[in-house]
């Protein structure tokens, strides 16, 4: 039986796309089983449920977001959530309900540039090389194991713009590989 999976967006949901598009494929191992957001007119959301796909938007205010998002995964049937651009700390009773559950891509080649604005701080530091890293949710913001990452050079000229456009390239090629070994693994 094929993993459920609940990814959780903010806003253009590019990468949330990338993983719902590989798990049309027959031998994928998971299924996404709800796209959830914390904005009702994230554009990602719009896109999932023109794909059929369940979708839920969450009410505003950080307890009764979880709660309503906790509760719309658990409906679901979920086993794994993947944040995808999803743009709210989860609090640490969230990450402690579904320890080890929770993946995420950051735009950095992580411990490098936790938080915001990757790109411009890599370039800022005279930076060779930049990337992208899916790793583990825990309680210390992109702090958990990295599962894998893609490289590419920083070349003459970018800007964050730039850069951000050859990451987010390889973002879409990276989480869905990534997500399907660590449903592999699942105990
Ligand atoms: C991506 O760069 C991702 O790494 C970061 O937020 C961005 C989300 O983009 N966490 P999208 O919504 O998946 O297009």
């Amino acid at each position: 039986m094929k993993a459920r999976v609940g990814v959780l967006i903010s806003g253009r949901g590019s990468n949330m796309m990338a993983l719902a598009q590989a798990a049309r494929d027959p031998a994928c191992p998971y299924a996404i089983a709800l796209v959830a957001s914390d904005k009702a007119d994230a554009p990602g959301l719009g896109w999932a449920h023109e794909q059929g796909l369940a979708t839920f938007a969450a009410p505003p205010g950080k307890a009764a977001r979880e709660a309503a998002i906790d509760a719309a995964l658990r409906g679901a049937g979920v086993g794994t959530i993947a944040l995808a651009g999803y743009m709210r700390l989860l609090s640490d009773d969230f990450v402690a309900r579904w320890r080890g559950k929770i993946i995420n891509i950051h735009p950095s080649l992580l411990p490098l540039y936790k938080g915001l604005d990757t790109h411009a701080r890599a370039i800022a530091a005279g930076d060779a090389e930049a990337g992208c890293s899916v790793h583990v949710v825990t309680e210390e913001l992109d702090g958990g194991a990295v599962l894998g990452q893609a490289r590419l050079p920083i070349l003459p000229g970018d800007t964050p713009e730039t850069l951000a456009e050859r990451v987010l390239a390889q973002e879409h090629l990276l989480y869905p590989q990534v997500l399907a070994e660590f449903v592999e693994h699942e105990p």
